[in-house]
C-alpha cells in the first residue's frame, strides 16, 4: 500500500467501495500536553484532516466519514463550540476549490436545524457544487448523533404510515437505512478511533453493525497518512464473517 502525495480521481466504479469512518479524538489532550488552549488542538486537527483527505484515495478509500461535531459537543464551553464551527467554515471556504478540482464529493450528515444559517448555506453550496464529482466521497458529520439519526428516521417512516403511503409492518432494514442521514452510502467497513479511547460515542450506531474497529493511541492532530495506512493494514488482516462461518 503506498501513500500518494496528491488526490487521485479513480474512474467511477473502478474500485470496490471502502468506507472508512474516523472518530477524531485527542485534540484537547494534544493541546494540553503543549500548554496550549484546546482550540489550538482543533486547529492542528483540521490540518490532519487536510492531509488524510489528500491521501485517502491513494489508499483505496472511496468513502471517508469524519466525526467533526457530535450532538453532545454543544455541552462544551461556548468559545470551543464557536471555534469548532469557525474551523468548519474555514475548511469549507479554503478547501472547496481544491476538493472540487480533485473530484471529491463533499456532503454532510447530522441535524442542521441548530447550526448558524451561514454555515448551513456554505454546506449546501459545497454539496451542490461537488455532487456529481466521481472521486472520494467525503462525508463530514456535524451535529450528528447516532440515536438522533435513528429517531429522525423512525419519525420520517411514521409520517409515511400516518399519510397512508406505507403500512407499519412493511418496514425492512434496507428501508430504515434509506431514512437515515447516510441514505445511499455504504456502511462503514472500518471505524478508526484515535487517542486510545475505545468507545463509539454515539457515532454511526445503526451503520456500524458489522464494521471492524481499529483503535490507535495516536492523538488526532498527530495522525498522518502513514498512520491511516497502518490502520488499514490492520483492517485488512481481519476476517469479516457477517454472522456466517468461515468459508
Ligand atoms: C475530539 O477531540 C475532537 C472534536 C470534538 C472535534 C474534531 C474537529 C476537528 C478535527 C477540526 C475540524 C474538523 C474539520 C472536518 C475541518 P477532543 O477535543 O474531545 O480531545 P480530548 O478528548 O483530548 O479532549
Amino acid at each position: 500500500m503506498t501513500v500518494k502525495a496528491s488526490l487521485s480521481v479513480p474512474p467511477p466504479s473502478s474500485v470496490p467501495p471502502l468506507h472508512v469512518a474516523i472518530i477524531m479524538d485527542g485534540n484537547g489532550r494534544w493541546a494540553k500536553s503543549r500548554g496550549l488552549p484546546r482550540v489550538a488542538g482543533h486547529k492542528k486537527g483540521a490540518d490532519a484532516v487536510r492531509a488524510v483527505v489528500e491521501a485517502a484515495p491513494g489508499l483505496g478509500v472511496t468513502h471517508l466519514t469524519l466525526f467533526a461535531f457530535s450532538s453532545e459537543n454543544w455541552r462544551r464551553p461556548e468559545e470551543e463550540v464557536s471555534a469548532l464551527m469557525g474551523l468548519l467554515r474555514l475548511y469549507i471556504r479554503s478547501e472547496l476549490g481544491r476538493l472540487a478540482e480533485n473530484g471529491v464529493r463533499l456532503s454532510f450528515i447530522g441535524d442542521r436545524a441548530r447550526l448558524d444559517p451561514d454555515l448551513v448555506s456554505l454546506m449546501a453550496d459545497a454539496e451542490q457544487k461537488t455532487r456529481n464529482n466521481p472521486g472520494l466521497n467525503l462525508i463530514i458529520a456535524v451535529n450528528y448523533g447516532g440515536r438522533a439519526d435513528i429517531v429522525q428516521a423512525a419519525r420520517a417512516f411514521a409520517a409515511q404510515v400516518a399519510g397512508g403511503q406505507r403500512t407499519a409492518d412493511s418496514l425492512t432494514e434496507d428501508d430504515l437505512s434509506g431514512f437515515l442521514f447516510t441514505a445511499g452510502l455504504p456502511d462503514p467497513d472500518v471505524v478508526i478511533r484515535t487517542s486510545g479511547e475505545q468507545r463509539i460515542s454515539n457515532f454511526l450506531l445503526w451503520q456500524c453493525g458489522y464494521s471492524e474497529f481499529v483503535f490507535t493511541d495516536t492523538l488526532w492532530p498527530d495522525f498522518t497518512p502513514q498512520e491511516l495506512s497502518r490502520c488499514l493494514s490492520q483492517f485488512q488482516t481481519r476476517e469479516r464473517r457477517f454472522g456466517a462461518v468461515p468459508a
